[in-house]
């Protein structure tokens, strides 16, 4: 009896289930343009984006250190991309970014400058490891609502 219940219910469920795969998947491709556009100007595009590739050296260099036990390197790399990251910004792009976007930003940059801490204070691999993994989460979410666009000339 209770087989018989199971075996009339499966081809019902797998086009189900199929159907919910589908609501799944098809968001997240249509999401994939619905970022947020910012639009700046070249300076300010170039700006952002060359800050961007630093986060990547910095954590290339701070995971390369934390392998080799080397905490001042750990703590020098991850003090570039503190706040005095953002110390040379254009005058004109804190303007022209979104509130939810600096909301973003701004602890990304602490984050760094609190792994630097953590380094010169002695924090084991596991803590820093975590740290990061942490504050990784800042540039997936971001990455995820927002691109930049080109303004025309003089905006
Ligand atoms: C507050 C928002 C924000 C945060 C936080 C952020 N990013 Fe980005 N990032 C962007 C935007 C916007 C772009 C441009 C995306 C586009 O236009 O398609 C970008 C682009 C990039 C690029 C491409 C650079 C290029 O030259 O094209 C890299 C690499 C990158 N980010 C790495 C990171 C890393 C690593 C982190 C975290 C440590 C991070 N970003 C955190 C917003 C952010």
């Amino acid at each position: 009896m209770t087989n018989n219940t199971i075996r009339t219910r499966r081809p019902r469920t797998r086009p189900m289930l199929a159907a919910l795969l589908m609501t799944m998947v098809m968001p997240a491709v249509q999401a994939a343009d619905a970022r947020q556009p910012i639009l700046l100007n070249e300076e300010e595009q170039g700006f952002v984006l060359n800050e961007m590739r630093q986060y990547v050296v910095s954590l290339q260099q701070i995971l390369t250190a934390l392998a080799d036990d080397d905490v001042i390197t750990v703590g020098q790399a991850a003090r570039t991309m503190g706040m005095q990251a953002m110390s040379n910004a254009p005058p004109t792009l804190m303007g022209k970014l979104p509130m939810a976007f600096r909301q973003l930003g701004m602890p990304t940059h602490k984050a760094f400058d609190e792994i630097a801490d953590a380094a010169e204070s002695g924090e084991t691999t596991p803590q820093i490891l975590s740290r990061l993994g942490t504050v990784l989460n800042n540039c997936v979410a971001c990455h995820a609502s927002y691109r930049l666009v080109p303004a025309a000339q003089g905006q």
